[in-house]
């Protein structure tokens, strides 16, 4: 797989600037699907940025659950390990999600916006592996923005342009369009739920796993 992109550079503005081009949106949308997670659960997050999913989370369930954060960024998850968790277990695993492996398969398996930073070929490689690790009906929250077929409009079309643009030179982020996850999801999945925000920019989706 190719190198990781490295989110250490904006690690600490990544949430003023996200909420400053999308408003409430980024927040919005993965907060719609929390409210899937059973107790109890056992839980991947993948590339949770700067953990302010880990308090949402809590707010919802405060104890009970038990998290792993896997995160590639020293500083993202420098960030994560300050949130209130409240009761629930986290373990902040520093480590390209790749790299990481579980004896214990997961209930739940969270990706929000992670997807769009790959290319196809790093694309089908981490959704196999991640794919492994959720149990059979087990449901994976998916958050990103939507693929090209669905972009109707310039300002779409542009925003999507601009934002490869930016993390390409601050973050090392090599795709430079989006992958259709569709494409992924349909042969071992059913979609649970599905959600739009941001101008149908960005979709939710809870998918279980068959
Ligand atoms: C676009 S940010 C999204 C952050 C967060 N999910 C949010 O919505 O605010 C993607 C995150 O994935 C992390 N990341 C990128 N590649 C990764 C990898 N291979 N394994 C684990 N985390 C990764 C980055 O460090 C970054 O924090």
């Amino acid at each position: 797989m190719s190198q990781s992109p490295d989110f250490n550079r904006v690690a600490r503005p990544y949430d003023f600037i996200s909420r400053l081009v999308f408003g409430n949106a980024l927040v919005e949308s993965q907060v719609s699907l929390l409210n899937h997670i059973p107790e109890n659960s056992h839980i991947l997050i993948v590339g949770g940025g700067t953990g302010w999913i880990l308090e949402e989370i809590s707010k919802i369930q405060s104890a009970g659950l038990n998290i792993v954060y896997v995160e590639v960024s020293n500083k993202m998850i420098s960030l994560s390990r300050k949130r209130d968790v409240g009761q629930n277990i986290v373990h902040f695993i520093h480590q390209d999600i790749e790299a990481y492996r579980s004896e214990k398969l997961f209930d739940i398996i969270i990706t929000p916006f992670f997807f769009d930073l790959f290319t196809k070929s790093d694309v089908s490689k981490l959704f196999l592996h991640i794919h492994k690790m959720l149990k059979p009906n087990g449901l994976w929250l998916y958050t990103d923005f939507v693929p090209q077929k669905y972009q109707t409009r310039f300002w779409q079309k542009m925003l999507l342009k601009s934002m490869y643009l930016f993390f390409g030179i601050l973050s090392s982020v090599e795709a430079r369009t989006l992958v259709n996850m569709d494409d992924y999801f349909e042969k071992d999945y059913t979609t649970i739920v599905e959600k739009w925000f941001f101008g149908k920019f960005i979709r939710s989706n809870v998918y279980q796993k068959r």
